[in-house]
């Protein structure tokens, strides 16, 4: 067949997964996002998905959204350049810039796609993109599009940063790219120093605050409040897709810069907008953070330090985790899924990392607890990673 050589290389070497007789990906879930919630007709305690503050099912971001969708139905059916910036896309961006602490924001239809795009506008050819090796894949990819000098430095290094703005002096731009919270490892970057060295070298800081918004910070602002970085000049951006249980990425910045986005970048402008209830869900998932984030994100650290020391007590590896993630080290793919596998036998759903999203041999499960999760499961999820550790 004329495409037959076109398709073979296209198949999938699933061998490992049919070894193990598990497969952890794509797995259908059939119910909401609750402490449990039903995945392929077993119920499981949810201890994988990003709802850190257990709000992707709260009654009053769904009547938020039910009530948009009334309104507006189920889509404006454009991009936010034409038809579909509505009033809610407006009041949405300008809640998110008082929140985040930028002077101003636009949001894209996911973050993947805000980091994707982002440099295509920012950055070209004759510049240097400086960016820390675990860095995720959305913010690699558009850094590569652009056919610019890239250099990694070593994760959350800042010698080996300094060391690579020195030599980055004959460049046209220097960017420096980072994450606040690394979802795998659970590192916190020292963002501070960070800009502080972008400061010295004229270089421009980009953040990627995905897990770090309604989590860091006093409030639940994220890094910048974290930080105590009060009149950030760099570029923000971030996922609404996680603690703020929405959809959509963020770009935080100067005015000019994201009134300049709103026309200039092909990611946004010729992307359908986010529909009129996503956007009401976003709205209404600030309202709860400014209203309850003192008891929501005691609930999620109280988990997360009673699961990391009990896991620590049971003498289990992890990797060292500052960040409401509890991440084990579980080492080769194999070892990787097959503990996976042995965890969703026992009724919890993780988050099993194996190459080539994480290194080679280097596999984690993740499992973050989110503030929804009762004292009545944490136990009986404790009692299985101890029954499991003897045996
Ligand atoms: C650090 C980081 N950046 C960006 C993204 C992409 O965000 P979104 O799911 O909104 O596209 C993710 C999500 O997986 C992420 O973890």
């Amino acid at each position: 067949m004329y495409f037959e050589t076109f398709y073979n290389r296209y198949q999938l070497d699933d061998d490992i997964l049919k070894k193990i007789g598990f497969n952890p990906y794509y797995l259908k879930v059939q119910s909401a996002l609750n402490e449990t919630l039903f995945i392929e007709g077993k119920e499981v305690i949810d201890l994988a998905s990003n709802n850190y503050l257990g709000i992707a099912n709260d009654s009053r971001i769904k009547k938020a959204a039910i009530k948009a969708i009334n309104k507006y139905g189920v889509s404006l059916c454009a991009t936010p350049i034409a038809l579909g910036f509505s009033d809610l896309y407006n009041e949405a961006s300008l809640r998110l810039s008082s929140f985040i602490g930028v002077e101003s924001s636009i949001i894209y239809p996911s973050c993947y796609q805000a980091n994707n795009g982002l440099f295509s506008v920012i950055a070209s050819k004759d510049d240097v993109i400086i960016i820390d090796q675990y860095a995720h894949s959305s913010l690699v990819e558009g850094a590569r599009a652009i056919g610019c000098k890239i250099r990694p430095f070593l994760h959350n290094n800042l010698n080996n940063l300094e060391k690579n703005l020195k030599y980055s002096g004959k460049y046209n731009q220097i960017i420096v790219v980072t994450e606040s919270v690394f979802s795998t490892e659970g590192s916190i970057a020292p963002f501070k120093s960070i800009v502080e060295l972008c400061k010295k070298y004229n270089a421009l800081p980009v953040i990627d605050d995905s897990h770090g918004i309604g989590v860091l910070g006093k409030n639940g602002k994220g890094i910048l409040e974290h930080e105590g970085l009060n009149n950030y000049d760099g570029v923000y951006t971030a996922s609404l897709g996680k603690s703020l249980a929405n959809f959509g990425g963020v770009i935080g910045g100067k005015k000019s810069l994201i009134d300049y986005l709103k026309y200039y970048s092909s990611h946004l402008v010729y992307s359908t907008a986010l529909p009129p209830h996503i956007l009401a869900g976003i709205i209404e998932a600030l309202n709860i953070i400014g209203n309850e984030f003192d008891v929501l994100s005691k609930k999620m650290w109280d988990s997360r330090n009673k699961l990391r020391d009990a896991l620590i007590k049971h003498g289990y590896q992890l990797t060292p985790s500052v960040a409401p993630i509890v991440s084990i080290i579980t080492g080769t793919t194999e070892d990787t899924l097959l503990f996976a596998k042995t965890l969703f036998e026992n009724k919890i759903i993780s988050t099993p990392f194996v190459y080539p999203s994480v290194p080679k041999d280097k596999g984690v499960i993740r499992l973050i607890a989110g503030a929804n999760l009762s004292e009545n499961s944490l136990k009986k999820v404790i009692s299985c990673f101890r029954l499991l550790k003897s045996g």
